[in-house]
């Protein structure tokens, strides 16, 4: 569905700066697969997907898309994709129901579908009630919705979606990804998804794929799951008396799948490919040297430890860090996500 040798996109500010958004990215997305791709801001996810729903020309490298050249036939790539782009593309002074049933006749529906296909997705958006009102009047979660809602409208093989639940209340979130889920599962052909986030838990639960971007670069792609282990590993802390931790550490130094032991105090942390697994030896071979443990504590790594072992950052840091003021329904304690911008993307 997706296949990209080198894509590059270097964006020339000004005589003396040049930004390379985009360093020579190779990528194969199959037909029916749903992939998330993370990574902090700046890290080129926005123009990749823009060099794909063909509003950028790549500088080097080449991007097919369903079967098409994003260069040579930028129309056939545009009428097999529905976009979700990071800024918002509804028209301020129209009504809501409005826009989303044109943009669902832009995209080639009849009016009697995309008249039903605009109030199925007002309603799973939680949209009904702000169905005749201006565009203008939305508050921001409100407002994203509408965008979400536009590019879905239609449901093509291959979806792209830039952090379509940015802004979004847990509430708002959930239904979104149920309708994705849904229409996925309604579809008869494989519907392919591509979709940014910075919610690792999104990426974590329901992506089959996670494909990790940095400076312009893949830095990691695969499951969730197989990244977690490979690259970060379970975390074993063992709590022993003051004094025998340095005996502990040895035994487990020693254990089949460890790869690392650190002590700190009376904790011995563990890290090693099944935290599950390893637990028991782990607790038989403190016994059968004296040592009594108090307490033992098994986590399974996050996307974050992913990246932190990647990168030495924290994704979640670097999100915190740019994070602007969220939008006016945006509940407190939801997690922080970067700005939208409000540049206006229109497939058409
Ligand atoms: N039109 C442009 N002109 C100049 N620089 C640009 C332009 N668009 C993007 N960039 C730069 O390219 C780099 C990658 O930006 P991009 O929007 O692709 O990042 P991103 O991974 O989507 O980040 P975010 O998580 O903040 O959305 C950044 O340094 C950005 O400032
Ligand atoms: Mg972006």
């Amino acid at each position: 569905m997706i296949r990209t040798r080198g894509l590059t996109k270097d964006f020339v500010v000004s005589r003396t700066e040049t930004v390379h958004a985009v360093r020579g990215i190779s990528l194969d997305v199959e037909p029916g697969e749903l992939v998330a791709v993370l990574g902090p801001n700046g890290a080129g996810k926005t123009t990749t997907l823009r060099m794909l729903t063909t509003l950028i020309p790549p500088t080097a490298g080449t991007a097919e898309v369903a079967g098409h050249d994003v260069v040579a036939h930028p129309d056939r790539v545009r009428s097999a994709i529905g976009y979700v782009g990071q800024g918002g593309a509804a028209g301020a002074s129209q009504r809501v129901r409005d826009e989303v049933m044109t943009q669902g006749e832009i995209d080639g529906l009849d009016r009697r579908t995309a008249r039903r296909r605009a109030d199925e997705l007002l309603e799973v958006l939680d949209l009904a009630d702000q169905a005749g009102r201006k565009v203008e009047s939305l508050s921001g979660g409100q407002r994203r919705r509408l965008d979400v809602a536009m590019g879905l409208v239609h449901t093509p093989p291959l979806l792209i979606l830039d952090e379509p639940s940015t802004g979004l209340d847990p509430h708002n979130r959930a239904n979104l990804w149920d309708h994705i889920l849904r229409m996925r599962t309604a579809s008869r052909e494989p519907m392919t998804i591509v979709l940014t986030t910075h919610y690792l838990d999104e990426a974590d639960t329901f992506a089959e794929r996670v494909v990790v971007v940095d400076h312009g670069q893949v830095i990691a792609d695969d499951t969730a799951d197989a990244l977690k282990a490979e690259l970060a590993g379970d975390r074993v802390a063992l709590r022993v008396a003051p004094g025998d931790a340095g005996k502990l550490a040895t035994l487990a130094e020693r254990a089949p799948g460890t790869r690392s032991v650190a002590i700190d105090g009376d904790r011995v942390e563990v890290r090693t490919a099944d935290g599950p697994g390893a637990t028991p030896g782990l607790l038989r071979a403190a016994d059968a040297a004296g040592l009594a443990v108090t307490r033992v504590d098994v986590t399974r790594p996050t996307l974050d430890d992913v990246f932190l072992s990647l990168t030495g950052r924290s994704l979640r840091e670097t999100a915190v860090a740019t994070a602007p003021d969220l939008s006016d329904d945006e509940p407190a304690g939801t997690p922080t996500a970067p700005a939208t911008s409000t540049r206006k993307e229109v497939l058409a």
